[in-house]
């Protein structure tokens, strides 16, 4: 029997989609505002899970606090109010898409969960556009 324990969180960042080595043209016809060279923000939302066997002594999963201060350190105190080109490293050299986001994100947070949990990440760029990552 597995159970999977979520936590909602949420970070505020600006970003810009390029390549240096594409000229402007290109870069409008593909990332389009989001190419933009002053940068522009979005509020993500993310939905971190861990599903695994319920621990009979505890009767948790994970400690959702646990989850939670976890979710803070690596991801919320690491991007919250950031620009993600700019102030992340792991951005240097990476076009933060939504899709590189997320695989940054669980790269950051499974490191610090147990491998008997299985981790995955949903993460809202808008309301309407999310991506999901599991670790395939
Ligand atoms: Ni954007």
């Amino acid at each position: 029997m597995k159970v999977t324990v979520s936590r909602k969180a949420h970070f505020n960042a600006a970003h810009r989609l390029y390549r240096p080595d594409w000229d402007d043209a290109k870069n409008n016809e593909i990332f389009g505002k989001c190419n933009n060279p002053n940068y522009h923000g979005h509020n993500y939302e993310m939905i971190v899970s861990v599903t695994g066997k319920i621990d009979p002594e505890t009767g948790y999963v994970m400690d959702v606090k646990v989850l939670k201060d976890l979710i803070r350190s690596e991801v919320e105190n690491a991007f919250d109010h950031k620009n993600l080109n700019l102030d992340v490293p792991e951005f240097k050299n990476l076009n933060p898409t939504a899709e590189n986001i997320v695989v940054v994100i669980w790269n950051k947070l499974r490191k610090h969960i147990s491998t008997s949990l299985d981790l995955e990440v949903v993460l809202y760029e808008t309301p309407r556009n999310f991506v999901k990552y599991a670790g395939e």
